[in-house]
């Protein structure tokens, strides 16, 4: 079984992009209308994955942990909000160029001629600042006074949580929130399928720290996010760091360290953890006028807490992971495509299965091990269709680690040693097992 993946090059993406639609787990948004630029749908196997990785992330960061607290802020804010933490500014701001020939618009920072439109040839206006929020208006009145925007990360919902979970909790520093949810960025060109979109989902933590001890903490949660990359199937081959220079940093932060990722389409940010000192917690102290400072039993001091940030965007993780997980070999003769998903994060655990569909004792069977496989197996998939070697070929592609088929040994009448015993298919080196159906649980 050669693996096949180094003459797999820049066709990668495309390859995936077509699986992801041909199986069902991500849809272009909106598609039987043509479309909408940046927003992308996800089928039944993408949702799954996607619940996966989020429920894992949710275990690993709060759950298995004594210093995490969950939130699940409103994604409409107050406007205010937006001002205090420089996000109607500059801040959140890209430089975007206008073809005056085709009218086409760029990110003037991602172009390689700044004057030459890469559409056409035409001339490019001199780039001008572009603010990312998407805005809406709340209420029936409609006027500048409702005016709201949509938030454009997840951080500033835990910010403003801060006094109403110190009130509620009393955790002592250091200590962290999290969040999973929407977030929306009117990007100027939405590209590279899930890569870079509109409306995107994060990840995010904010741990608050003594100011003395940010170094410490910035370090361990680097480690962390290695660990979940590494969970995740994430090749570490493919993945760099990257000190972030000053004048790339966002405004908030002091430090910046991108974990960059051999993505098909180049080497770009899929996480990022950044030292936000007590930038966000200050500002909206000023601005709310609520004090937002912490107290210190030990040291007797009041101040506000600095803040370390390691965020991670759901589509790019999930991009990752197909990258990392795609994989052609050959096996008895012919090429086959296979997800080599780690087992906690394929759409299916397992696939069961009868021999043949049109043998009643067959069926009856394999509906008895599906039905047991079910009460203790996550998501259980059943397929019936085509020959044994085809449903094979398409549990590969999704990723299902195992196979169980139920034949006639099964049912025990050639040799009854074998009764009550079904074959078990391995993903990944397509070896066949005989495994007893009380075993099975155990064995998956
Ligand atoms: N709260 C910090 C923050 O939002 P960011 O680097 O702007 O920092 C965090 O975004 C993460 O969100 C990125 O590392 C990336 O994984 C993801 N992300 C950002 N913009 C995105 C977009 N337009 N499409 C998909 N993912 C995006």
């Amino acid at each position: 079984m050669a693996e096949k993946n180094a003459e797999l090059k820049g066709d990668r993406m495309e390859k995936i992009v077509s699986l992801c639609k041909r199986r069902g787990f991500v849809f272009q948004g909106s598609e039987i209308y043509g479309g909408l630029a940046g927003t992308w749908d996800y089928g039944p196997l993408g949702i799954e994955l996607k619940n996966n990785i989020k429920n894992l992330w949710w275990k690993r960061f709060v759950h298995d942990r004594e210093d995490m607290y969950g939130v699940d802020a409103a994604i409409l804010m107050n406007p205010k909000v937006w001002e205090a933490s420089g996000h109607t500014g500059a801040g959140f701001s890209d430089p975007m160029s206008e073809c005056d020939d085709c009218q086409h618009r760029f990110r003037a920072d991602h172009l390689d001629d700044a004057k030459k439109c890469p559409d056409c040839g035409g001339m490019l206006s001199e780039p001008r600042q572009f603010n990312m929020m998407f805005e809406t208006r709340t209420g029936a009145t409609g006027g500048e006074e409702s005016k709201v925007y949509l938030r454009p990360e997840t951080a500033q919902g835990m910010f403003v949580n801060f006094k109403n979970v110190m009130d509620s909790i009393h955790p002592k520093l250091p200590f962290g929130l999290a969040q999973i949810g929407k977030a929306f960025r009117n990007e100027i060109a939405p590209r590279d399928f899930i890569f870079r979109v509109r409306e995107l989902e994060q990840m995010e933590i904010e741990y608050f720290v003594k100011p003395a001890e940010w170094e410490e903490h910035f370090e361990h949660w680097m480690g962390q996010m290695k660990e979940w990359m590494h969970d995740m199937g994430i090749d570490p081959a493919k993945v760099h760091e990257l000190d972030v220079e000053e004048a790339d940093r966002a405004h908030y932060s002091k430090k910046t360290v991108d974990f960059e990722f051999e993505f098909p389409q180049g080497t770009k940010e899929l996480y990022g953890i950044a030292y936000r000192t007590d930038f966000d917690l200050k500002n909206h102290s000023e601005h709310s006028k609520v004090d937002l400072s912490y107290f210190d039993e030990e040291s007797k001091e009041r101040f506000i807490p600095h803040v370390i940030e390691p965020t991670f965007g759901v589509e790019r993780t999930l991009l990752a992971v197909l990258v990392s997980a795609y994989t052609e070999d050959e096996m008895n003769g012919e090429v086959r495509v296979y997800l080599k998903l780690p087992p906690d994060l394929a759409p299916y655990r397992v696939m069961v299965s009868p021999l043949l569909k049109n043998k009643p004792e067959l069926v009856d069977k394999a509906r008895e091990v599906f039905k047991l496989l079910k009460k203790t197996i996550p998501n259980v998939a059943w397929d019936d269709n085509g020959n044994v070697g085809k449903r094979y070929r398409r549990q590969d592609e999704i990723g299902t680690p195992y196979c169980v088929t139920i034949d006639f040994d099964t049912l025990g009448e050639e040799n009854p040693a074998l009764k009550d015993t079904v074959t078990v298919r391995n993903r990944d080196t397509g070896e066949q097992n005989r495994v007893a159906i009380s075993e099975l649980t155990n064995v998956l």
